[in-house]
């Protein structure tokens, strides 16, 4: 009998990596069934390495300020992500725009999560949006990579209440929380063959996902 290959994930990342911690508790309870290949970041300082170091995670750093361009950046970020054979493609925190030919060959095997309930509120500031805005809530999106940023079929939202006060930093921190749920139940989804994308749709168990994706309420009932 053989035994299926687990999947392999490449993560793409800029700071702090919370979302990483949350991917790699996920693995290590069990939760989500694959192996994190390769950790990259764009930012030799940031803290997601170290967390990466500290799971026993291969890392490395490409700066993209080492780069004359765009297309080179990308290109030797491709070029790095392939050797490692990925089956999926996670942005955590990566605040780098991609390339449309970045973006295609990966096309339908990259995730990102976005602090906001897209569609409102793509790009930076996000949470500094819903507050000026007057927002009774916020919070955050699974979402697949398409060459529009933010602008992926969406996969699963989680929403959270702002309050009267709430500063961006405050209610970051609110959303981040649930962000750590959300984004581990996409890649579970993805590493279970259970979500795909075909014609710019998001599916899940073959079904086409709600334009703004599923919302996440905490009792999502796993098969
Ligand atoms: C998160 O808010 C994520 O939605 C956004 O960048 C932030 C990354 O946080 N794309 P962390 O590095 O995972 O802690």
């Amino acid at each position: 009998m053989t035994t299926a290959r687990r999947p392999r994930l490449a993560i793409l990342l800029s700071g702090s990596g919370s979302n990483l911690q949350a991917l790699i508790d996920a693995i290590n309870n069990g939760m989500i069934g694959a192996d994190i290949a390769v950790v990259i970041s764009n930012k030799p300082e940031a803290l997601g390495l170290k967390r990466a170091d500290n799971a026993g995670i291969k890392n490395t750093v490409i700066d993209n300020l080492q780069f004359p361009n765009r297309e080179n950046f990308d290109k030797a970020l491709c070029r790095e992500i392939q050797a490692y054979k990925p089956d999926l493609v996670i942005l955590a925190g990566f605040m780098r725009i991609l390339t449309s030919k970045f973006v295609e060959y990966f096309n339908g095997r990259i995730l990102n999560i976005h602090p906001s309930l897209l569609p409102k509120y793509p790009g930076l500031h996000s949470h500094q949006k819903a507050i000026d805005a007057g927002d009774l809530s916020a919070g955050a999106t699974v979402h697949f990579v398409t060459s529009t940023l933010d602008g992926g079929a969406s996969i699963i939202q989680a929403e959270v209440p702002i309050y009267q006060n709430d500063t961006p930093e405050v209610l970051a921190a609110r959303v981040l929380i649930k962000e750590h749920e959300i984004y581990p139940l996409a890649v579970q989804w993805f590493c279970a063959g259970r979500l795909s994308l075909a014609d710019g749709k998001a599916y899940l168990d073959s079904v086409a996902l709600p334009k703004n994706g599923l919302t996440f309420t905490g009792t999502i009932t796993e098969k």
